[in-house]
């Protein structure tokens, strides 16, 4: 099968990109199941009920969070009764939602797994640990399963790729919304790339204006308003062909579209 993993949905620009270009790269590449990280999807901060209906309605299969899962208040809400919004699931328990999903897709059962790193991010469980007791979990529940790791750097993402290849199908890295250029597929079977990029405005500083946040690091401070870009809006991801038997990745290749 073949699994489409889109990069950081931020803001309007971001949602447009998904509008627009989401079904042309699927039909192209034959993509059976589309996941996408959409912490940012709320003007660059949180998810709405409205705006993951929206994404829902346009091709995307699963939504991923991040830091930012908790940033809308009415997200609380969707995350406790749609099995199909994760957030990293090494926070507290007590916190609203689940970083664990199995869901049907022509007769397989794809899982998915959201956690997030704890190198410049807020503190967390460990998601090593974490990793290990949620595949220990869904043993057998599962014939392909997809990680979506959220973090900041490049050495804690690549650490939690090595110690889950041979058990996943694929892991990739969100957050840093700047695509990184090692997309491979491991020793072990699973495909694996550090950032899957942004879908969003690239004509900014990770999504945001970029007066705005580089007025954060000329000046020290941070009373400055974040709003989302508008220019160079692009879709970025990854396609992922899994052998859906043995529930290895046979390939990984990076995918982009371009609002016009
Ligand atoms: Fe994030």
């Amino acid at each position: 099968m073949k699994c489409m993993m889109i990069g950081d949905i931020f803001g309007r620009p971001g949602r447009r990109a998904v509008r627009e270009c989401l079904a042309g790269l699927v039909s192209e590449h034959g993509v059976d199941f589309v996941v996408a990280n959409a912490e940012n999807a709320a003007a660059g901060f949180g998810l709405t009920e409205d705006i993951a209906q929206d994404l829902f309605s346009n091709g995307v299969d699963l939504l991923t969070g991040g830091n930012h899962s908790w940033d809308k208040r009415q997200g609380h809400d969707l995350l406790d009764n749609n099995e199909r919004v994760l957030r990293p699931h090494n926070y507290p328990a007590s916190n609203p939602g689940s970083g664990i999903a199995v869901v049907p897709c022509d007769g397989v059962k794809v899982a998915v797994l959201n956690l997030q790193g704890r190198v410049f991010m807020p503190l967390t469980h460990c998601p090593f640990a974490t990793a290990d007791r949620l595949l220990e979990s869904i043993q057998d529940e599962a014939d392909v399963i997809l990680v979506d790791f959220h973090g900041e750097a490049t050495s804690e993402k690549l650490a939690m790729g090595w110690h889950l290849d041979g058990r996943v199908s694929a892991l990739v890295g969100t957050h840093t919304h700047v695509p990184t250029a090692d997309a491979r597929v491991f020793p072990g079977g699973m495909a694996y790339v550090t950032d899957l990029g942004m879908t969003g405005p690239h004509e900014s500083i990770i999504g945001v204006k970029i007066e705005q946040s580089l007025s954060r690091f000329l000046h020290g401070r941070s009373d400055t308003r974040f709003e989302p870009a508008s220019g160079d809006v692009r879709l970025q991801g990854v396609v992922i062909d899994i052998d859906e038997t043995s529930g290895k990745a046979r390939d990984i290749v990076r995918v982009e579209g371009c609002v016009q």
